[in-house]
């Protein structure tokens, strides 16, 4: 039973399966850092509460310091009996400090231990893929000056619907990905109290004082509940959900981008360095990088599922269920991250093929819906002025013309208030000219839209 931190009690050794079965040090290594900046920072209020000496504290600070320069340079060697990190760094501090090191794990449990290092590490994470966010918006913004005054047809039901500036797709783009921002921050100011203290799950009879470990280790505020503490999860739920959307949102953008990219399509090319060949077919471009973008999304959503199913019906406080909570949100963050990583690129490299969408832009009747507005402000009802154009569309459909070429007595006969001015709201150019209304597609909002996203870039920090 040596060396395990619960041998007192213990008759026999643990089965060495067990210790297989229940280690985590396999997946939780990488809370190391942040294992250790916790446990400076409990012995610190330790010294400070005087449950050990100024002395104590700096031989355990100064000595887990050495074992995270250890573990940092790999040169630390994990073993499965020892379980997770905790138990790793603790004992490894034991075996150089003695005694000293014993005392470190006073006033707290591996239960708020790691709920405060999961917190300390999700922080950071969120922080990550919040500046990851800011670069992909500096791309997108940078197209729109790489786009200045191309149009593109908008789709609803991937049909063609109605122009739009080419930068209002890239600004929707970034409108997603700031409500993804947002939610990333709300979800950091709501994780941001500390569970140090809390200890197993009622806290303790210690004098500990958790104001001071939670100003060190920089938490807002100190959780209100010890037992609350010990089965908390919720904010790997909801950080993980965070980034399930984030996902979802990268991949709604891949398809359309590689859609773009067909032949059918013809709308966009992809830099040589972002797609791969086919080993037979000479000719193949593949927008791989896009597709494994979409196709990552599935385990990012799977993670959401595994994470809402681990915390289901658990009864408090603490479970072992719960040490399988990291493993969600690992895969979850490397797999949103990796894919942030390589996005901004993506998108700044990509070109239109300006040409070819040029050359079918007129196709699809985009301006139909403008033409009934054109009837409305002459005072005909809504729904008349639907009729109207739908009637003028299907003739053109079997005359095999556009609307602008349709003469004027046609559109006479149609409707008596239709002069010589509608080839003025007729065609793509004039449309995007006429769309008006905040947050549209038209030339003008567009313009507003793009001054308000490179104002509000600007003051954002750069990502190297
Ligand atoms: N490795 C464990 C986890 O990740 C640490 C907490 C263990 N607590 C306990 N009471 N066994 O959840």
């Amino acid at each position: 039973m040596a060396g395990k931190a619960w041998g007192g009690a213990f008759g026999e050794h643990t089965d060495p399966r067990v210790e297989k079965f229940t280690e985590s040090i396999s997946f939780d290594a990488r809370l190391a850092a942040v294992d250790i900046r916790g446990s400076q920072a409990h012995a610190r209020m330790l010294a400070e509460v005087g449950l050990i000496t100024a002395d104590e504290c700096c031989q355990i600070v100064e000595t887990l310091d050495v074992i995270g320069g250890e573990i940092g340079r790999g040169e630390f060697a994990y073993r499965t009996e020892l379980e997770d990190i905790h138990m790793h760094i603790e004992s490894a501090l034991i075996q150089r400090i003695g005694d000293v090191g014993r005392k470190l794990h006073t006033g707290r449990s591996r239960n708020d231990q790691v709920s405060t290092d999961i917190k300390l590490y999700v922080r950071d994470c969120l922080d990550a893929l919040d500046a990851q966010l800011v670069e992909l918006q500096r791309a997108f913004v940078a197209r729109t000056e790489i786009d200045e005054g191309v149009v593109l047809p908008g789709y609803t039901h991937l049909q063609r619907a109605q122009p739009v500036m080419a930068a209002h797709y890239w600004l929707a783009y970034c409108e997603k990905f700031e409500r993804d921002r947002l939610r990333l921050q709300d979800c950091r100011a709501r994780l941001n109290v500390s569970p140090l203290g809390a200890a197993a799950l009622a806290g303790s009879s210690l004098p500990i004082n958790r104001r001071i470990t939670a100003e060190l280790l920089g938490f807002d505020d100190v959780a209100a509940n010890s037992l609350d503490v010990s089965s908390d999860r919720d904010y790997l739920a909801e950080s993980i959900f965070a980034m399930s959307l984030i996902a979802i949102h990268l991949s709604g953008w891949a398809e359309e981008w590689i859609l773009w990219c067909t032949t059918e399509f013809g709308f966009l090319k992809l830099p040589d360095a972002y797609t791969t060949g086919s080993s037979i077919m000479p000719q193949k471009r593949n927008p791989d990088v896009l597709e494994l973008i979409r196709g990552k999304s599935a385990r990012v959503v799977a993670d959401v599922q595994q994470i809402l199913t681990l915390l289901k019906g658990l009864p408090m406080a603490y479970n072992r269920d719960l040490q399988e909570d990291k493993l969600a949100f690992f895969d979850a963050f490397d797999t949103v991250y990796a894919c942030l990583e390589l996005a901004p690129s993506v998108v700044e490299h990509a070109r239109l093929r300006t040409e070819t969408i040029e050359a079918r832009l007129e196709e699809g009747f985009l301006d139909a819906t403008t033409l009934m507005e054109y009837l409305i402000l002459r005072g005909v009802p809504m729904r008349t002025g639907h009729e109207v154009v739908g009637k003028l569309v299907r003739l053109c459909e079997q005359k095999k013309i556009r609307l602008a070429e349709l003469p004027l007595a046609e559109f006479q006969a149609a409707s008596d208030k239709i002069t010589d001015d509608v080839y003025g709201v007729l065609g793509v150019r004039n449309v995007v000219a006429r769309l008006q209304s905040e947050g549209s597609g038209g030339a003008g909002p567009v313009a507003t839209q793009v001054q308000r996203w490179r104002e509000r870039l600007a003051s954002m920090p750069r990502t190297e």
